[in-house]
């Protein structure tokens, strides 16, 4: 039966780990998986979190099934959190919500569901952009495409290149976008060209998916929103996938959403209806846990208010992580000029390190960071950032 069954690759983040955890060094450090870590180097549980999952446990309350879309009070939670609490979206019913299993899960059940609208057309990701929005898209029968988005020159985007690109799509070619952290360049485009890239979404009518993975990683929550913001006011009907993986260091609990924005309620009421069956031919409902803290921690104003403060710390302490890297790959003697790590946005830095030099990091260091050079700055630390810059600058000297 299996063999003609071909080995597959490993994937280029999960599989990076896989080597690193194997890794009998007791200095190695992974700049891989886009995970934050605090100074110690541990993955934090928030305080936010531990509260209100305190209150949750000491409930013990049995576990019955959630509905299909999951439960209300988080997914109304998600849409406050992504258009304002007095958003007259939410209030005209336009915004249909579903729990997604983390951020890829929502990407996934979005795209089963503009799949099955049966439109004949492509979907299209950024070139560079995150390694999975490629195979999530065509493990849901698309044809995927790219269109241009980063100058590895200017190491900021190419905004000309990005308007040609989606210019030249055909209708319906559904647009995944990255609403704020750019992952993997750390480069954000501003929001006059947000507003530029809406008015040509609309012109050529594509179907933006704005994939929201870092709210509060750049510089608030708020302000994250800005693009979502945006499109909200567009008067479009657009797709947006949440993650609180990053946000609520909830990883393994994988707490994402789906929100589709339609022209009215009576829309929403059929969008929903049929995004029901793909999920519940996909895993049936999701589970309890994690949507259960997320959604008591943005509904309490005190949890909530916690959670923000430990958000911005994260925020804060990647940002000094950025600083000190910089420094200190100029004291370690680098000719080149890295101040670019620290305009980039959200977890990662795109070093501009080639294939080549991270495999020798990785063998001759043990430091770990994939193939395209991407490094996650929120996993450098006071005790293993100088390991990471000296190495660096031998392997580029
Ligand atoms: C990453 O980009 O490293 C993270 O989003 C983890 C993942 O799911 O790939």
């Amino acid at each position: 039966l299996f063999t003609s069954v071909q080995l597959a690759p490993k994937d280029p983040i999960f599989g990076l780990t896989e080597a690193y955890v194997a890794d009998q060094r007791a200095d190695k450090v992974n700049l891989g998986v886009g995970v934050y870590t605090t100074d110690e180097g541990k993955i934090p549980l928030l305080q936010a979190v531990m509260q209100a999952e305190e209150t949750l446990v000491a409930k013990h309350a049995p576990r019955g099934y959630v509905p299909i879309e999951g439960p209300n009070p988080f997914n109304l939670a998600v849409q406050q959190l992504l258009f304002g609490a007095d958003s007259d979206l939410i209030k005209e019913g336009r915004v249909v919500t579903a729990e997604g299993i983390g951020g890829t899960g929502a990407l996934r059940i979005g795209a089963d569901f503009i799949k099955r609208l049966n439109l004949n057309a492509p979907a299209a990701i950024s070139n560079p952009t995150w390694e999975n929005h490629r195979g999530i898209f065509e493990s849901a029968g698309f044809e995927v495409i790219e269109y241009t988005y980063f100058d590895g020159n200017t190491r900021g985007v190419d905004f000309a290149g990005m308007v040609k690109s989606l210019e030249s799509f055909p209708a319906n070619t559904t647009v995944v976008l990255h609403a704020c952290c750019h992952n993997p360049t750390g480069a954000d485009i501003t929001e006059a060209q947000w507003v530029q890239v809406i008015e040509i979404c609309k012109a050529k009518k594509l179907i933006p998916f704005l994939d929201m993975a870092y709210q509060g990683f750049a510089d608030g929550i708020e302000q994250d929103g800005a693009a979502v913001r945006l499109f909200a006011k567009s008067g479009m009907s657009f797709f947006v996938s949440s993650s609180f993986s990053k946000s609520f260091s909830l990883y393994g609990e994988r707490v994402g959403a789906l929100s589709i924005i339609t022209e009215s309620k009576e829309e929403s009421t059929r969008v929903m209806s049929q995004l029901k069956r793909v999920i519940r031919t996909n895993y049936s409902n999701p589970p309890t846990h994690g949507a259960a803290i997320t959604a008591a921690v943005l509904n309490s104003p005190e949890l909530r208010k916690l959670w923000e403060d430990e958000l911005a710390q994260m925020r804060e302490r990647i940002k000094s992580m950025r600083e000190a890297l910089v420094t200190k790959l100029a004291a370690a003697g680098t000719k080149q000029d890295f101040s670019f790590i620290n305009e980039q946005r959200g977890m990662f830095s795109y070093s501009g390190l080639s294939p080549e030099q991270v495999e020798r990091l990785q063998k001759e260091d043990g430091i770990y960071a994939l193939s395209t050079g991407r490094i996650c700055v929120a996993a450098l630390n006071t005790k293993n950032i100088d390991k990471v810059a000296t190495a660096i600058a031998r392997i580029l000297a």
